[in-house]
């Protein structure tokens, strides 16, 4: 059988895939150019922000955000992600004690010293004020595998890669219209399910506290890799 004939008949009884004309946008190679460094320059800007205003933020820009990260390609468009948004002070606070009691065991107990020589330039500790600042906390959380109507489990492909791209839409999202956000994973995260009320196909991966820096916020001062330790064109 040829490549042809074999690949038609394993299509054979599946649905046909559905195609429409391509909506895009083309610039003037000058405006590419344009564009291309504002939007370096925008994202180069942005820095994890762990000190939060208590200043409300409206639920249309989480949603926005959300939505932003939602357009992310994903393994065989399955999209295996799913969101909680959180403002509940009480429901805050709660993951607030949670976590910090984790993260005391993480940072006192559960660290080599490997980890603790990386984390020391960044000067982070098991107390986690913003969580109950911010007036947002997002939680991302990945669908492993979802469930069939008969209860038989479904595959999910590329969950991860997935998950991380709609993840950084997110961060960039909050980013550019103006708020903050630190990428945090508590350690572990496992009690986010029960709290949260989320099935066992899914696994919380990042806790996002959203809004304004305060007006004291500091940044740890690192740098970023230069171009050339990350970058090999062609053969080297
Ligand atoms: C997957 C991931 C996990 C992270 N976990 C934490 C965390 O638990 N706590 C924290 O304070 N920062 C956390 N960060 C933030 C990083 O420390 C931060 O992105 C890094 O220091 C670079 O700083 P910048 O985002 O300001 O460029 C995490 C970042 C990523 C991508």
């Amino acid at each position: 059988m040829n490549k042809e004939n074999k690949y038609r008949e394993l299509f054979a009884d599946l649905p046909e895939a559905v195609y429409e004309p391509l909506q895009f946008t083309g610039y003037p190679e000058e405006e590419m150019l344009q564009r291309a460094r504002d939007w370096y320059e925008e994202c180069e800007r942005r820095r994890t922000t762990r000190h939060f205003s208590t200043k409300p933020v409206a639920k249309e820009l989480i949603e926005l955000a959300i939505a932003t990260a939602n357009t992310a390609p994903s393994g065989a468009h399955l999209q295996p992600w799913k969101f909680v948004a959180i403002d509940s002070p009480a429901l805050k606070q709660t993951i607030r004690d949670v976590t910090e009691e984790e993260e005391y065991k993480t940072y006192t107990e559960r660290m080599t010293d490997e980890w603790r020589q990386d984390l020391a330039k960044l000067g982070t500790d098991w107390v986690k004020t913003h969580i109950t600042d911010a007036p947002w906390v997002v939680v991302l959380f990945k669908e492993r595998y979802s469930l069939k109507e008969d209860g038989k489990k479904k595959k999910h492909y590329y969950v991860d890669e997935s998950v991380g791209i709609c993840a950084g839409l997110f961060i960039s999202a909050i980013h550019h219209m103006g708020l903050s956000t630190l990428t945090h994973t508590p350690n572990p995260m496992g009690f986010l399910n029960e709290l949260l009320k989320r099935p066992p196909n899914e696994s919380a991966v990042l806790l996002f506290p959203v809004g304004y820096p305060s007006d004291t916020a500091q940044v740890p001062k690192i740098a970023r890799k230069p171009l050339e330790d990350i970058v090999q064109w062609n053969d080297g």
